[in-house]
């Protein structure tokens, strides 16, 4: 890593947009310009997703997935999170922060929920947090402990166990009426946005038109209030298949090898460094080094 790669972030223009908020992201429901998001794990990508004008950045439990190579995202544990959220909240200073909440941290008892949300806030500087899951009353105590929560409902990856894997929810009316209900409910409990994850494009819909807050969509089609992504789905950083809903905007996991396999030859065949790449000493020093070199 080069000592200019990695500087705190510092202002780039006088003219700045202004700081997305929570109230600035549930204005954006009634301006009908979609809301932009996508979730970063770090310091260096988080940089470019806020110097790219996104909205929100989520530091997501995907990252037990797409970060640590795990299976699901059920073992990632608060301590982790936190880490991880520390190094984006470095690099962030227009886009809104929101941390989410991983398994276990908000399911035992309510009074546990809020003081681990307080962690992301407090320790972390998450502006928001997100929960999965039909859990009004929650939100409620977490909003009363002035935490604004993200709401997020249809597959929600917390419940793999449930669901019997990561599968399409909301496919019968009895299921899209229930969604319906939750996300109401969601909203009426306090939550300022509601991510709407792997749902037919007409549920989303139905669900964005009756709720005052706006609904992030990731599967869940062009009718919500915004998009969400993971990062590195959009840029080619897994290997798996990609789901039917991501797109790929790059290719990095292509860049990456190509910058490796050319790095190592670079360095078999001697040409890097190059003298340009190497310190020199001073003249003078360099001739006294020189003087004492052994002779053939
Ligand atoms: O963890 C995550 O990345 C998420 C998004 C898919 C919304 O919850």
């Amino acid at each position: 890593m080069s000592l200019t790669t990695f500087r705190p972030a510092e202002r780039l223009s006088t003219h700045e947009p202004a700081k997305v908020t929570t109230v600035s992201l549930q204005q954006k429901k009634h301006t009908g310009i979609p809301i932009t998001a996508v979730t970063a794990y770090d310091y260096a990508s988080a940089r470019l997703v806020d110097e790219a004008g996104l909205d929100f950045i989520l530091v997501g439990d995907s990252l037990a997935m797409v970060m640590q190579g795990q299976e699901n995202t059920l073992a990632i544990t608060v301590d982790e999170m936190l880490l991880y959220t520390r190094g984006v909240r470095r690099a962030v200073r227009r886009a809104l922060l929101v941390a989410d909440m991983p398994f276990g941290s908000y399911h035992a008892s309510q009074d546990e929920a809020v003081s681990n949300a307080i962690r992301f806030v407090k320790e972390a500087g998450a502006e928001a947090v997100k929960i999965e899951g039909a859990r009004a009353e929650l939100v409620a105590r977490l909003v009363d402990a002035e935490i604004p929560v993200m709401g997020h409902l249809g597959l929600t990856p917390q419940s793999i166990h449930r669901m019997g894997g990561f599968k399409v929810q909301g496919k019968t009316m009895a299921a899209i009426d229930a969604l319906r209900e939750d996300a109401l409910a969601l909203a009426a409990a306090g939550c300022f946005a509601l991510v709407l994850e792997g749902i037919p494009r007409e549920a989303a819909r139905l669900i964005t038109d009756e709720l005052t807050i706006p609904t992030i969509g990731i599967g869940a089609g062009p009718d919500c209030d915004g998009q969400i992504l993971v990062l590195h789905d959009m840029l080619t950083l897994t290997f798996a298949p990609p789901a039917k809903f991501v797109r790929r905007y790059a290719d990095l996991g292509a860049a990456m090898r190509t910058a490796l396999t050319d790095y190592k030859r670079d360095v078999e065949a001697r040409t890097f460094p190059s003298e340009a790449e190497s310190y020199h000493l001073p003249e003078d020093a360099r001739q006294v080094l020189e003087s004492l070199r052994p002779t053939d």
